[in-house]
């Protein structure tokens, strides 16, 4: 089963609309909550009245700052705000929660709040990154890996044959998943339930019980399905703590659901960047020196510092290299993690610098690559557990037809269409935690693999099937899955593209110990036929039990003796190896297509090959790749968040206005894995593809769009303003 292209297991559910999503979540009583959000970019509220709001009809309640719902001081990083909403009277940015309004129906609510009154003693915000960039504040201390008997990386510069220097700069992303933020809450008596969106229950669990005060036992978190995470679904943003103590407040359940709109402002974005790469190499192409100074910005609210330089730690082999990190405070919204934090960014600064360093040595961008490929980490000398990133380069190269490469830019014309290829490596971290995960066999032939993790559009309920299908012999129709709630074993939430490297060996593991769990109880249960049996010699296999010319499959085997399951839960190991590095790669390629008369960039066509392990379920693994080969493009051509300077307010705040690429815009991908299982990470061997695909995907096209007009745009998102 492992490495088939596998339908999801749930997709016929989600197309039907029969998957219940956090906001379809219905409840006897319920109510519905709308968040109220600031009109100014900093400074204090002086009053606000509620009285129209309330007289309105079906309102029940206004919460604002002047009667706040009680919730203590956040003790978690999750990557969203620093402070609990509506504790103080401060704004902090435009468009910030400011009161949650409650009524009988979602149109009373949202009627409602907009005759709610708000004065403000208004201050200018500080929101503009480009005018902050002088007085960048620390973002972390610099990371310097230096050559015996090198000073510093400007001296290694100044002995480098060959240098280019550039800066490049990066617009703020927000993630957009297709389900808007939602949250509805419930309380029985001291018991609190939350069907809430995230990337894992059991962060939503901590924030509730620190920020309401109550024991993590009462809360029970429910989220089987998720429209998409990218990030901003890790965190509880205001309106989870809201609900969940509005619906005490008023002893009814709370439904609490953003509009796109909201999601804008109140759930977090990606921050802009501007970089500055130098790299120093010899004539023939070996690097000397990275220097990479990456500023962001970072809302006063957040607790995530984006450092884009990290990527160039970890992807080519360099004597010398030098990562700054500073920030510039805004009074943004809150700055936090988007798909590859950080490499996302950060790579489309270095690919793009390799790129012009290339061209300053007459060098093929791929041979560069491949020059400077580092079979240790550069940041701290570990040698990759399995790097096979010269094979994605190589079968890359051949699948995409690089070798007609016209090697001049701007030589290659099309009609009225310039035509550029570009390429750019792309790799991101892989790790492993510790996980748990039960596997039930049940009376009637089936089994179910339970454990908290999250299907965030992931496929990794899929995965999860497949594991057990594959472990326990028996078709993925007899599987079940049970994911996306607080009462399993505690599996890994969904970050890091990690998921499937950390639940997977757990699943594994589960299916032996309930392999064992069925012999123990099949030779020591009366009325089996194996009881009494010596259990060396019952042996499990393909969903039945064989001892001798004996063979009952374990459904009959529970229907027989009148148990309806026998279960195991099993606990795989966070890797513990400290020797090696682990990483995913791959190799981007890409065609673009620019109109030599209006500037039109179009992406005819991309591939890219994977080295990230052993791949589950080919399928949606592929559907991952391209998912990310999507956002890449939004990066590069599309996707720019404004924030206006004077105000602070996000101008664009819809789907109108922020343009993301849609079917019309996206091309053919070919997507290719390796197949090298990553035997030190795991007796699986699998890495991760979540975040790999989106990084390096925009530097290739931006490499793309040089080879095929001769302009290099350092400045994303490539607009066709920018190439006229
Ligand atoms: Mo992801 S940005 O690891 O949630």
């Amino acid at each position: 089963m492992i490495g088939q292209p596998v339908n999801r297991i749930d997709g016929r559910l989600k197309v039907t609309g029969a998957a219940a999503y956090a906001a379809d979540t219905h409840i006897d009583r319920l109510t519905y909550g709308y968040l109220l959000t600031s009109t100014v970019g900093k400074g204090t509220i002086t009053a606000m009245d509620p009285a129209a709001a309330l007289a309105a009809p079906g309102v029940l309640a206004v919460y604002t700052p002047f009667n706040a719902l009680k919730l203590l001081p956040y003790t978690q990083n999750q990557n969203d705000e620093n402070v609990p909403p509506l504790q103080d009277n401060q704004i902090r940015y435009h468009g910030q929660v400011i009161g949650l309004v409650v009524a009988e129906t979602f149109e009373q609510a949202r009627d409602a709040a907009t005759l709610v009154r708000v004065s403000y003693d208004a201050q200018p915000p500080a929101a503009s990154f480009t005018a902050g960039i002088p007085g960048a504040v620390s973002g972390g201390a610099p990371t310097d890996v230096l050559a015996p008997g090198v000073a510093s990386i400007d001296d290694a510069l100044a002995a480098s044959p060959v240098t280019v220097s550039a800066t490049y700069t990066t617009a703020p992303q927000n993630h957009n998943a297709l389900e808007p933020h939602a949250t509805v809450a419930a309380w029985t008596g001291d018991q609190l339930t939350v069907h809430t969106v995230t990337q894992g229950v059991l962060l939503v669990v901590s924030r509730l019980a620190t920020t309401l005060g109550i024991d993590a036992s009462k809360i029970h978190v429910i989220n089987p399905y998720v429209g998409g995470g990218f990030g901003n679904k890790w965190g509880n943003w205001a309106q989870v703590p809201l609900t969940a103590a509005a619906a005490r407040a008023l002893g009814r359940p709370v439904k609490t659901v953003l509009t796109r709109e909201q999601t804008f402002t109140v759930v977090g974005h990606r921050p802009p960047s501007s970089q500055t790469v130098t790299l120093g190499a010899s004539p023939d192409g070996a690097l000397t020196a990275i220097k990479h100074e990456g500023i962001s910005s970072k809302g006063v609210t957040a607790y995530y510092t984006e450092s884009t330089g990290g990527i160039s730690l970890n992807t080519y082999a360099s004597p010398n290299i030098h990562v700054g990190r500073k920030v510039v405070p805004l009074n943004s919204p809150t700055t936090t993690i988007m798909r590859a934090p950080s490499e996302a960014t950060g790579s489309f600064a270095l690919e793009c610098a390799m790129d012009e360093l290339a061209m300053a040595l007459g060098m093929d961008p791929l041979e560069l690559r491949r020059r400077n490929n580092a079979t240790a980490s550069p940041a701290n000398g570990k040698p990759y557990s399995s790097k096979h990133l010269d094979e994605c380069y190589t079968v890359g190269a051949q699948r995409f037809g690089w070798s007609r490469r016209n090697p001049t830019p701007g030589a290659t014309v099309d009609g009225d269409w310039l035509v550029g290829l570009g390429t750019a490596t792309a790799s991101f971290n892989a790790s492993k935690a510790a996980a748990s995960i039960r596997v039930r066999l049940a009376a009637d032939g089936t089994a179910t693999v339970s454990g908290t993790g999250a299907d965030l559009g992931t496929g990794q309920t899929t995965v999860f099937a497949i594991l057990g299908s594959d472990g326990l012999g028996i078709p993925v129709e007899r599987v079940r899955v049970e994911i996306g709630d607080s009462t399993l074993p505690h599996a890994a939430n969904a970050g890091g593209s990690s998921s499937t490297s950390t639940n997977g060996p757990a699943v594994q593991a589960a299916v032996d110990a309930v392999k064992a769990e069925l012999i123990r109880f099949a030779v020591q249960t009366a009325g089996s036929p194996f009881f009494g049996a010596d259990p060396a010699t019952v042996r499990y296999d393909g969903g039945t039990l064989i001892a001798g010319d004996r063979s009952v499959s374990f459904g009959d085997l529970l229907t027989g003796v009148g148990v309806p399951m026998v279960e195991a839960t099993a606990t795989s190991a966070k890797n513990g190896d400290t020797v090696h590095a682990y990483r995913s790669w791959a190799a981007h390629f890409c065609e673009v297509r620019v109109h030599r008369f209006t500037g039109e960039p179009r992406v005819a066509r991309m591939t890219c090959v994977v080295d990230a392990g052993t791949i589950v379920n080919a399928k949606a693994a592929r559907s991952q790749i391209i998912g990310a080969l999507i956002m890449g493009m939004g990066q590069a051509l599309l996707e720019d968040a404004r924030l206006e300077p004077d105000t602070g307010r996000v101008a664009n705040a819809d789907l109108a206005g922020y343009l993301v690429p849609v079917n019309a815009d996206t091309p053919a991908f070919d997507v290719q894995f390796l197949d090298h299982p990553d035997t030190l990470l795991s007796a699986l061997g699998a890495r991760g593809i979540g975040e790999l695909g989106i990084v390096g995907a925009a530097a290739a096209i931006a490499n793309a769009v040089h080879h095929a007009t001769g302009r290099r745009i350092r400045d994303l998102p490539i607009t066709l303003d920018k190439l006229l």
